[in-house]
């Protein structure tokens, strides 16, 4: 995994927008897997003002996201659904129809995850991924574990997690114990993966995930073995490495 230390959290919204609009601008029909949280808020609005600068279009991506939470709707507030039309969708004008992610509201597990898989497959695959990382080092919503996931599939929270996710919710009880998530299998199968970590708290999960050993433990350590994968983190994400 490629590192590339940026100052700060707003140094690494312009570097990873700039990634992304080169991507788009290369193959303007590319498969983007998106990711939310606070890290890509700045990429997310950087990218909006390439696109009303006329720099880029959106018109012909499609969008997969890695997540959704079990049992929130789309017009949830809280639910990713609606985290991406806010901070994203709306403003780049893109069809809806064009943009995908698990329906947590879909109480069949089985049939939701062979669903998004098929979705994803049906795109051709992801062309670059966009990740974020959790302070226990998870991605998407997949969490430490003994093993690493192939495909979709529905996960339970850890407490480290909730407590994280907190902040969204009225109270702790609010977060949704359950989660479907994009595999790692498939976040693996990208043809190009960008990693952004900025601050602290996430020091110990970028150590562990870019100079510690490859396991299921840290998920974010599997990035390792990608062949283009880019990680840019901020001084204060990059103060604990070795
Ligand atoms: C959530 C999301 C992840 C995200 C992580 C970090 O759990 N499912 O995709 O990367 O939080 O979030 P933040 O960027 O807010 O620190």
């Amino acid at each position: 995994m490629k590192l590339i230390r940026v100052t700060d959290y707003e140094e690494m919204s312009r570097k990873a927008a700039e990634i992304i609009a080169e991507q788009v601008k290369e193959k303007p029909e590319s498969c983007l897997g998106l990711a939310t949280g606070e890290t890509p808020v700045g990429t997310y609005r950087e990218l909006v003002h390439y696109r009303n600068e006329g720099k880029i279009s959106f018109e012909r991506v499609h969008t997969v996201n890695l997540d959704e939470y079990c049992g929130l709707s789309a017009d949830d507030r809280q639910s990713y659904r609606y985290y991406m039309k806010t901070n994203f969708f709306d403003a780049i004008g893109i069809d809806p129809a064009r943009t995908f992610l698990p329906d947590g509201m879909n109480t069949d597990v089985e049939a939701e995850c062979s669903r998004y898989d098929r979705v994803i497959e049906g795109l051709g695959g992801i062309d670059l991924q966009l990740l974020g990382i959790g302070r226990n080092g998870h991605i998407g919503f997949n969490e430490p574990a003994s093993y690493f996931s192939k495909g979709t599939h529905c996960v339970t929270l850890t407490e480290s997690t909730i407590e994280a996710n907190k902040r969204y919710f009225a109270s702790a009880e609010e977060v949704p114990r359950k989660a479907y998530t994009m595999g790692i299998g498939t976040i693996m199968a990208a043809k190009k993966i960008l990693l952004l970590a900025s601050g602290r708290e996430k020091a110990d999960a970028v150590r562990a995930s870019l100079q510690g050993e490859v396991t299921p433990e840290m998920p974010a350590s599997i990035l390792q073995f990608h062949r283009d994968a880019v990680l840019i983190a901020d001084e204060e994400a990059c103060s604990k490495l070795n």
